[in-house]
């Protein structure tokens, strides 16, 4: 019988994987309240998802409060949340598996009520995204217009993503995903439909590139690249994103990240809409394998995947791993799903951000390691999800 392309070693940097399905980084907004700190109950998720060999990228995390852009997101920057994360890494490295911390600034996905003294959010220009966003309050309303980060507060900004990478090495991550993607900070400094800036870090590509390569420098400088990995979404309008010249950027920090010997590059598939349940437009751009010319370091493929697809995806060479989100958010042992070919549950969209243990902990394993009785008291919770007869 030939092996399965998804159930063969990988080493991304410095973490030797038994297989390549990987769990993507999902905002769950359950983090203990008052300081955002991550308890049991996120712990108790995290262990339940984690497997021999495989490795988890956890939920977008706050570098400062300032980072902040939802309510109920976990931080890294302060003791308790250290070790609230502490008991995370434990867990899962005691199942022998491997977990990175993704790491983030919202820049001006937030709201001024989530902001240290209502102060508003920051961007690289002042730019309103078009559309709502939820306050503190739970509320949703218009987006405010962001401020426009100072030239001489972006060294700050570096600096705090160190800190806060060196903080989850001290919560015991085995490394740090650095959250270049779907709108957020980072990202609205690359494209420039949000960067509007006339100084270094705006105008060309290379200087809209400025500020994620500065971050992914020092981020390697303080762990060594092979516990640096950084996440992408190329041609992805989530979050009121666009570009130009798409083309251009996006080969540009390919090339220029494939100079860095990172554990990994992410790619979050255009392709697929997370805040949908439509199955992936099949006319979208293939942006893995176009990454795949530029960068030679493992490449993570994200983004509407269903076993087939994941399989055909790395027996032919274009992605090294894929990574799944929704599909493990209602499956915590989707990896030995997808190994013996068994049904995967449907997940629950009303229960993915914040609340309590109820579509976050209660999904079951195979082995019936949760318990039936308060999945069946759950009337949302179908058997087989519909969604993966997708063909992508
Ligand atoms: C996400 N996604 C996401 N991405 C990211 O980089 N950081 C994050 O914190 C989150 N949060 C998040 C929450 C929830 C509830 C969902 C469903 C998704 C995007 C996610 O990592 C992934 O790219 C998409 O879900 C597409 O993969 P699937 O779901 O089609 O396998």
């Amino acid at each position: 019988m030939q092996s399965d392309p998804l159930f063969t070693p990988l080493k991304l940097g410095a973490v030797a994987l038994k297989h390549r399905v990987i769990m993507a980084p999902m905002t769950r907004m359950r983090s203990a309240q008052p300081g955002n700190v991550p308890h049991a109950l996120n712990a108790e998720y995290y262990r339940q998802r984690a497997s021999e060999g495989g490795l988890l990228i956890t939920e977008a995390t706050d570098i400062t409060p300032q980072a902040q852009g939802y309510r109920g997101t976990p931080g890294l920057y302060s003791a308790e949340q250290i070790a609230g994360w502490r008991a995370v890494t434990d867990a899962v490295h005691a199942k022998g598996g491997f977990i990175f911390s993704q790491i983030w600034h919202v820049g001006r996905i937030s709201h001024s009520s989530l902001q240290p003294g209502g102060a508003l959010p920051v961007a690289p220009s002042a730019v309103r995204p078009a559309g709502e966003h939820t306050d503190a309050s739970g509320q949703n309303v218009p987006y405010e217009t962001p401020r426009a980060l100072e030239e001489a507060e972006l060294a700050e900004l570096v600096s705090d993503f160190v800190t806060a990478a060196r903080n989850a090495r001290e919560a015991g991550f085995d490394g740090v995903e650095v959250h270049g993607a779907n709108g957020y900070l980072l990202d609205q400094f690359l494209r420039n439909g949000s960067n509007k800036r006339t100084d270094r870090y705006g105008g060309s590509i290379e200087n809209r590139a400025r500020l994620l390569l500065e971050v992914v420098d020092a981020v390697i400088a303080a762990l060594g690249a092979e516990r640096v990995g950084v996440r992408l979404s190329p041609w992805n309008g989530f979050n009121d994103m666009s570009d130009s010249d798409g083309e251009a950027l996006w080969n540009y920090i390919a090339a220029e990240l494939d100079k860095r010997e990172l554990a990994y590059l992410h790619v979050v598939e255009p392709r697929s809409d997370f805040t949908t349940d439509l199955p992936p437009d099949a006319n979208a751009r293939d942006a893995t394998s176009h990454f795949k010319s530029f960068f030679k370091g493992p490449l993570i493929s994200t983004g509407g995947y269903v076993a087939e697809t994941a399989r055909a995806a790395v027996a032919a060479g274009r992605a090294d791993a894929i990574a799944f989100g929704r599909p493990f958010i209602s499956n915590p042992d989707l990896p030995e799903r997808l190994r013996i070919g068994a049904a995967v549950t449907r997940y629950d969209r009303a229960t993915f951000y914040g609340g309590d243990h109820r579509g976050y902990t209660d999904y079951a394993s195979l082995a019936g390691e949760t318990n039936q009785d308060v999945l069946a008291a759950l009337p949302r919770q179908s058997a087989t999800d519909k969604i993966f007869a997708w063909v992508p």
